[in-house]
Parts: structure tokens; sequence; C-alpha cells
């Protein structure tokens, strides 16, 4: 498959992301009422994490692995509500005075800055719940087998064998004991997990053949990755007011990550290396997969 210049690759997918944004918005609109009892506050909180601001790429990554199976757009958006909600889960926790103690998400305050802790805590617990929630909807599928696996997926992706396991070994990373080969598994479980979740579930939505599900496999797992060294490459060198969250706190708080091991410069052409890796797994679709391609250019050329 040819692949698009990484500036290309960024202007072509602009109309999808935003797409993709105004739709989640949307949706968690119709999902998230104010109702007129003490219960108010708690989705308020939840509304102010979820709606507006994020990149919304989660969900795009379902759109893009739906599309190649030919699944309806609407249930893969079921899907990528579903993962966006975990995602915004494991963003107000991680933001908490416990974690990584933050005042400013997506340009705004922080769930426990903007309301409490306690209910920073309940919004991020209902949001987790509500994903699985959003599955178990025939909306979803109508065959119950594709939601049980869409379902267990998810669960093993955000749990202690994934997202959740990997805050805990970046919480208690430390610089004299972490290696690359540590730290390539953290990432994996941290953020890889979920953004692997989401090309599966266009997989699964699509009953995909098993060497498609493979390719896609090896495709998630280099973007994870890449992924989450421009995330730590940001941290270092990123633009506060473009990123919508503070900066400069990795080192600060003692983080082992691909930056503090490797420096900027080679952690970039490590991600370069491994978004080049990922479009290699996508070489079999050909053209059908120009917008995972994109998608894994965007990932690290990104300024937010
Ligand atoms: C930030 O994720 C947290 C990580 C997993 C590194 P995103 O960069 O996707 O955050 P939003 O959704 O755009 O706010
Ligand atoms: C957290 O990683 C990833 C999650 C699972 C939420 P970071 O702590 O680096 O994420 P940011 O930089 O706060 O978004
Ligand atoms: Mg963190
Ligand atoms: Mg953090
Ligand atoms: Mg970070």
């Amino acid at each position: 498959m040819k692949t698009a210049e990484p500036q290309a690759a960024e202007v072509a997918l602009g109309p999808s992301l935003a797409r993709a944004a105004a739709e989640i918005d949307s949706l968690f609109e119709a999902l998230l009422p104010d109702p007129p009892d003490p219960r108010r506050r708690l989705f308020q909180a939840m509304r102010h994490a979820a709606i507006g601001g994020g990149k919304r790429l989660r969900p795009a990554l379902c759109l893009a692995s739906a599309d190649l199976f030919g699944v309806p757009r609407a249930r893969a958006f079921r899907a990528g509500l579903a993962v966006e909600c975990v995602h915004i889960h494991s963003l107000i926790h991680d933001d908490l005075p416990c974690m990584d103690d933050d005042d400013l998400r997506r340009g705004k305050p922080t769930v426990h800055r903007a309301y409490d802790e306690a209910t920073a805590v309940l919004a991020g617990d209902a949001l987790l719940a509500l994903a699985f929630g959003i599955l178990a909807d025939p909306l979803t599928h109508s065959d119950g087998a594709v939601r049980a696996e869409l379902s267990g997926e998810l669960s093993r992706a955000a749990g202690a064998w994934g997202m959740a396991g990997g805050q805990m070994l970046d919480l208690l990373s430390s610089a004299e004991r972490e290696s690359l080969d540590t730290v390539t598994s953290m990432q994996r479980l941290k953020t890889g997990a979920l953004i692997g979740w989401c090309v599966e579930a266009g997989a699964i939505l699509g009953h995909a053949p098993a060497d498609a599900r493979t390719s896609l496999r090896g495709y998630a797992q280099c973007l994870g990755l890449a992924f989450q060294i421009a995330d730590d490459l940001l941290d270092r060198e990123g633009d506060e007011r473009v990123v919508g969250k503070r900066l400069r706190k990795d080192e600060q708080a003692g983080r082992v990550t691909f930056v503090t091991l490797l420096g900027a410069d080679r952690a970039r052409r490590q991600a370069d290396l491994l978004v080049e890796q990922a479009a290699e797994h996508l070489r079999g679709f050909g053209e059908d997969a120009r917008l995972l391609d994109a998608i894994a250019r965007f990932c690290v050329s990104r300024r937010r």
C-alpha cells in the first residue's frame, strides 16, 4: 500500500476526527441527562468530562477498523462511545491527587477541581459502568455472542491485566529498575490495551477472518506504543495551551518513559519507526486501510 506523507495524512484525517467528535458529543448529550435530584452533580461532572474536547481518537479507530469489514457506522459508533467512556474514566482517575494530581484536562479544570474528589471518583466509576451498558444493548449488535466478546475483551483491556495494571506499573516505576523492555510492557498495558480493543472491536463487529485480526493486532501494538511515546514527547516539548493539560511533569514525578530513557530525539525516531511497522501490518488491506494508516501517522505528528 502506498502511504501518505505525514502532513497529508493529518490534513486528510481532520474532517474524519471532527465528524467522530461531533457524533460522540451528541451521543453523550443523549445519554447523560440532568436529573432534578442530588444525582444531578454526578451527571454534571460526567458531562464536564465527556462532552467537548478530546481528540476522540479511539472512536475514530473503531470506525476505521469496522469500515474494513462493512460494519454499519451506528454500531461502530456505539463501540467507540463505549471505549471513550472507559478512556474518560481513566483520565478522571489519572488526574486525581492520589495519581498524577493534575488541574487541567482538555483545556478545562479536571473533574476533581471543578467538583470535588468524591464526585470525580464516582463520575469515573459511572462512566466505566456505562461502557458495559452500551455494549450490552442489542443496538450495538443483534448477536449476543458478539456483544459478549466485545464486553469480555473490553474488561480485559481496561482492568488489572490491561490499562489499570499498566497504571499500577507506571505509578511504581523507578529509574533504577526500569529498562526499555519493562517500559515497553508497561506502555502496552497502560495505553496500548484500550487502543488494541478499538481495532479489535471493528473486527469483532464485522466477523473478520483470523488473518485479518492478526494483522490488525500487529498494527495496534505498534500504534499503542507510538501513541504513548508521542504523549511522553508532548510532556517534554509540547505547548500547554495547545495540549490542554499540564506538561513537564513526568520527569519531576519520577515517571520512566521512552523519553526519559532514550532522550527526545531517539524516542521520536522510535515512534516514527513504530508507525512504519504499523503501516506494514496494514499492507494486505491495500487502499481500504488508508484511514488506519493516516491515524497512525497523525498519532506521532500531533500537537495535542
Ligand atoms: C491521553 O490520551 C492519555 C493517554 C492515554 C496517554 P489522549 O491524548 O487520547 O487524550 P484525549 O482523549 O485526546 O483528551
Ligand atoms: C495515563 O498516562 C494514561 C491513562 C491510562 C489515563 P499519562 O498520565 O501520561 O496521561 P496524561 O499525560 O495525564 O494524559
Ligand atoms: Mg498518569
Ligand atoms: Mg497523567
Ligand atoms: Mg502523559
